[in-house]
Formats: structure tokens, C-alpha cells, sequence
């Protein structure tokens, strides 16, 4: 198969949770998704009993609820055992002054435990904030001193990154294996968890409107801010595990995300669970064997992943795939980035599948725009809003443009997952809203059919495999660096990982440019701020582009330059 034969590519036969798009959105009201949860009829919520614990009250606590895996071992839980896990976690949190609305950042690998944590976290009716493994100290510290955060999970590896010393408002540190010596305000929770019985029921019941997890998001200008979302998000991301993942009873469902990204969180634990589908984690780094070999082992029959991920699958070829047996596959999505239609038709060759892109934001807290398992797809389209949930092209006063015109992605707001608020930031929040319309800061085109084409953003966001970056945190980095006297930092497009980083600096007046400076100061953001964020590409020069009033560096005019080079 070719892009060019691809018009659309029909659905597969098969027995699919929404099987018809256009009757279903007729119709359609949040109001029944409610019904669907314990609390519409207790009055009593909290997403992690949802997730878990009424799961095991209706009598499928020896069902597995996660499966991990990596290159040395595997460990299975069942339902029950993450019940018994979390709740002794949740009595040593409370013991140690965790109580409702406190956040609790979780700063761990991706392993059995961070999910633990999370479920433990929300069980108290604490706000959960998961970090990103690969965050350097200063990402750790902007998000940790963002909300005076008091209480972190880690582990003795990644404490070594926390900047303790500059995180005042830091209490009491957990640490989840046992570190030799615990320093001052550091708990080793294998000591604890040895020494207090369970409280075998943990649950602070809140409200739909209580806060649930904080995300830090970058933007194009400022430091990343922090998202909030409520316990209402439960409605669509239930309900989009549902008629999205398509999740069964019988499922065995694979997350590629880490939880510090709001889809290793949202379609990582919460969408899965609420739907009692057993996850996969797979806690080692990627390769295409690694990756195989988890579907083969684990059986995973749901996979969402991201195209950066897919077009390295791709890159390794068809001999790798070749050893493994992947029948057990039936429905793989994407999410992050623009999903070329090259490797919609690598997954037709190679995997026998279709690949559905799904889009949505940290903000947005589930998938707004997707490619449903039971409706054609149109290779190079994010799909069309799920039912619920109008979407609209507009312009720049907010008002809805024509069929075939580029313009802003706007949402009807609001919708059950929409978040609740930016921290500490009313300013910040009320921008995203014009008109009655969330504007998305993307740029899309609709078809007369309503499928959404992604354009690009408006902003100066970068989005390199899937993960998005701001280029201020980048450029305040880079000026740290003892060479560096000013820098500009925009996204380069690449085949692979959809854009790069990349840095002009200019150096301050002593330094001359070479390979070795040039990486000294590459290695200085990655071991600072994160791996992700360090430009892959630096270039010096002699002054950076600026706006003559205010000598605000033109990003756009960089970009513009690197474009025309290609
Ligand atoms: O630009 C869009 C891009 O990722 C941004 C949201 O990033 P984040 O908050 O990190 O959430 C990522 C996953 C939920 C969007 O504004 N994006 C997300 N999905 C797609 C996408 N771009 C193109 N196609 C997608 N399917």
C-alpha cells in the first residue's frame, strides 16, 4: 500500500463498544455517562475507589490489574493487591500529615510503584503530581516550588535530583526502597510500611469539583504552568476508554507513557481502570525487541502509543517484527503528534492494522478529537470530536470559518474532563476562553465530513516526539551557561521525531564558537533541565533577530530562516 492509494482506509469487522458515530452523537448527553459510577447513586466519589477499590467490592479482586514487565522481571497485581498496596501507602501518607487537598508529587520511574502512589495519593483526596523520570533538578524545582509542594514520592536514585536545599516548603520526603541512610525529613517507606498496619479502608470521599492531579505544561512564553483537574474528569475519561481504547472485559491494554505526561496518567491508569481493563507497564527502555516482546508476553490486545515511537518501529524494519508473534493485537492508537499517513501505512503492512489517531491536550484531560475503530479514516486527519463535544475552526475574534480555511481549533466549552484550573494563575486560565470557544492553540482545517486536519500551532510551542517543550524554559536555560549571552529556541522540523530543538545562541564576548563548546552547552541543558529539552542542534551567531520596541527575540523569524535552508 502506498499514501497515495489512501483516500480512506473502512473500518475492520468487529464488535465495537461505539458502533455508530452519527446516531450516537445524536443523542447523546453526559448526564448518562453519570449513572455509570458508584456515586450517582452513594453520593460518595473519589476517582482512585473507581479505579480500584469498587472493582474489588464487585467481586473482581482477583482479576489482574497491571502487568509489569522489563528486561529482568515481570510482576502481576491483581485489582485486590493494588487495593491492599495503596491503602497501606495511603495510612503511612496520612500518618505523615497527607490530608485532602495537599499535593503530593510523585518523582519515580515507571514501575509497579509510581502507580501505587498515585491510586495511594488520590485515595486521600490528595492532589496527585507526577513528575517525568528524565527531569533534571531545575524541572523538578520550578514544578516542586510552582505550588510549594510539602510532600514527594521518590526513589533513592531520583532523590538525587531533587534540589532539596531550594525546595523550602518541602516536608517529608518518602523514599520507596530503602536508602542506606535517610537524611533529615526523608522517610524510608520499606521501614515504615514494615512498622504500621493498613488501615484497610483509606478512602476520603470529595467532590466531583475536588482537585485530582496537577500537570506542568510548557506554552510558548513563561515557565510551564500547572494543570489542574477534578475529580469530574472521570465522566469522559470512562467514558473514552470506552468507545475510544474500545476497552473489554478482556483486555490487555498497553500505555507506552510515562505518568508524568498527562497521557501516561489519563490513558495510562485512570481511562483503563475505570473501565477494569488490565495495564501493561513496561519499565524498560525502548527498543523495537523490548517493545515486541511486551506485546508478545503480555498479550496486549489495546495499544496506544505515539508516531515518534511508531516511525522508530518503522526505522528498525520488518526482520525484528518478523520474530515476534503480535496476533493478539486488535485496536492501536496514537496520540501527541501529527500521525503521518506513512505510518498509517506501515501499520496496514507491517501489523495488519489500523493506526488511529486520537488528539487531545493536557488542558482538554481525555480525547476530544479521534479516529474511531468503527468509522473510516482519513489518513492525514486527527479524526472528528466525539460525541459530546463540538469543535470548530474560527478566526481570530473567535468567529467560525468556512470549510477548507486554516484556523484556530476552538472546543464549545465546556465538557466533563475540561481542567479545572492553571495554579495560582486566573490570568493564565481565563485566556485560553474566547466567545464561549477553548482555543487550543492549534491550527486546523475541517472537512465538509467534520474531520479535523491538523495545521500546526500558533504559538511557538515545540512538539518533538510527542513531548511538548517550551522554548523559554530552553532559552533561560541556555543563558545560564557561562558562554551563552542571549538564545532563541524553536522547533526544526524532522522526519523522525516530528520537530528537534533547536538553539541560536550568541556568545558572550571572549568565547569563540567550537564543537566542544557547542556540546559542553548541549550537555549543561540536558543535565539541568531534561534530556528532551536539550537542543540537538546549536547555532551561533552574531546578533539574534529582536522587535525594535520592546528587543523581544523573534523566534518566528529564526524559524522562518531555518524553514527556507530546507
Ligand atoms: O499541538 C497539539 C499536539 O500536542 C499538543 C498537546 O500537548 P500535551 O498537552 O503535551 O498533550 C499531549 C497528548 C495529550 C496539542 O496542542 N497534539 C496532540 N495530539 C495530536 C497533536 N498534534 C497532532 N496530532 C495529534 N493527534
Amino acid at each position: 500500500m502506498t499514501t497515495k492509494e489512501l483516500d480512506f482506509i473502512k473500518p475492520f469487522e468487529g464488535d465495537f463498544n461505539l458502533h455508530n458515530y452519527d446516531k450516537v452523537r445524536g443523542n447523546f448527553s453526559w448526564e448518562e455517562v453519570r449513572q455509570e459510577f458508584s456515586w450517582y447513586e452513594t453520593g460518595q466519589v473519589n476517582m482512585a475507589y473507581e479505579c480500584i477499590d469498587r472493582h474489588v467490592s464487585e467481586g473482581y479482586g482477583d482479576k489482574i490489574a497491571l502487568h509489569y514487565i522489563n528486561e529482568e522481571e515481570e510482576q502481576i497485581f491483581t485489582f485486590k493487591e493494588i487495593k491492599d498496596k495503596s491503602d497501606h501507602l495511603a495510612t503511612v501518607l496520612k500518618k505523615y500529615g497527607v490530608k485532602k487537598g495537599d499535593i503530593v508529587f510523585i518523582f519515580l520511574p515507571k514501575n509497579p510503584e509510581i502507580y501505587i502512589a498515585m491510586i495511594a495519593a488520590i485515595k486521600l483526596g490528595a492532589i496527585a503530581g507526577p513528575l517525568f523520570e528524565a527531569f533534571m533538578e531545575d524541572a523538578v524545582k520550578d514544578r516542586i516550588s510552582d505550588c510549594e509542594g510539602r510532600f514527594l514520592i521518590t526513589d533513592s536514585e531520583l532523590v538525587k535530583r531533587v534540589p532539596k536545599q531550594q525546595l523550602p516548603s518541602l516536608e517529608k520526603v518518602f523514599i520507596t526502597e530503602g536508602p542506606e541512610k535517610c537524611e533529615e525529613n526523608e522517610i524510608s517507606l520499606v521501614e515504615v510500611l514494615a512498622e504500621t498496619p493498613s488501615e484497610n479502608n483509606s478512602i476520603e470521599w470529595v467532590d466531583l469539583e475536588a482537585r485530582l492531579n496537577i500537570h506542568y505544561t510548557s506554552g510558548s512564553t513563561g515557565k510551564p504552568k500547572g494543570i489542574v483537574h477534578a475529580h469530574r474528569a472521570m465522566i469522559q475519561q470512562y467514558q473514552t476508554g470506552k468507545w475510544v481504547l474500545d476497552l473489554k472485559e478482556d483486555d490487555v491494554y498497553w500505555c507506552t507513557a510515562h505518568p508524568g505526561w498527562v497521557t501516561g496518567t489519563v490513558y495510562g491508569i485512570f481511562a483503563p481502570w475505570l473501565n477494569r481493563a488490565t495495564i501493561v507497564v513496561n519499565g524498560g527502555r525502548f527498543n523495537a525487541d523490548s517493545w515486541y516482546s511486551t506485546i508478545e508476553k503480555t498479550g496486549v490486545t489495546v495499544w496506544y502509543s505515539a508516531p515518534t515511537a511508531f516511525r522508530m518501529l518503522k526505522a528498525e524494519g520488518n526482520e525484528v517484527l518478523k520474530k515476534y508473534n503480535l496476533r493478539s493485537l486488535r485496536h492501536i492508537l496514537s496520540v501527541g503528534e501529527p500521525l503521518n499517513p506513512e505510518v498509517i501505512v506501515w501499520g496496514m503492512d507491517a501489523l495488519g492494522k489500523r493506526i488511529h489517531d486520537t488528539w487531545w491536550m493536557t488542558e482538554t484531560g481525555a480525547q476530544l478529537i479521534v479516529n474511531l475503530p468503527s468509522e473510516i479514516i482519513k489518513p492525514g486527519s486527527m479524526g472528528r470530536p466525539i460525541p459530546g463535544i463540538e469543535v470548530a475552526v474560527l478566526d481570530d475574534d473567535g468567529n467560525s470559518l468556512p470549510n477548507g480555511e486554516v484556523g484556530h481549533l476552538g472546543i464549545k466549552a465546556s465538557w466533563p474532563s475540561i481542567m479545572r484550573e492553571v495554579w495560582k494563575n486566573e490570568e493564565k486560565y481565563h485566556s485560553y476562553f474566547l466567545n464561549g470557544w477553548y482555543i487550543s492553540g492549534d491550527l486546523a482545517i475541517l472537512d465538509k465530513d467534520g474531520y479535523v486536519f491538523f495545521q500546526g500551532r500558533s504559538d511557538d510551542m515545540i512538539n518533538s516526539s510527542g513531548e511538548r517543550i517550551g522554548p523559554f524554559e530552553v532559552e533561560s536555560k541556555l543563558i545560564e551557561h557561562e558562554a551563552v549571552a542571549e538564545a532563541g529556541v524553536i522547533g526544526k522540523p524532522d522526519t523522525l521525531r516530528g520537530e528537534i530543538v533547536k538553539a541560536f545562541i550568541v556568545l558572550k564576548k571572549g568565547y569563540r564558537p567550537s564543537a566542544d563548546l557547542l556540546e559542553n552547552i548541549r550537555v549543561f541543558v540536558k543535565q539541568h533541565l531534561a534530556a528532551h529539552a536539550a537542543p540537538r542542534e546549536i547555532e551561533v551567531l552574531d546578533e539574534l533577530p529582536k522587535t525594535k520596541i520592546s528587543g523581544k527575540i523573534l523566534r518566528r523569524e529564526l524559524k522562518a530562516r531555518e524553514l527556507q535552508k530546507q
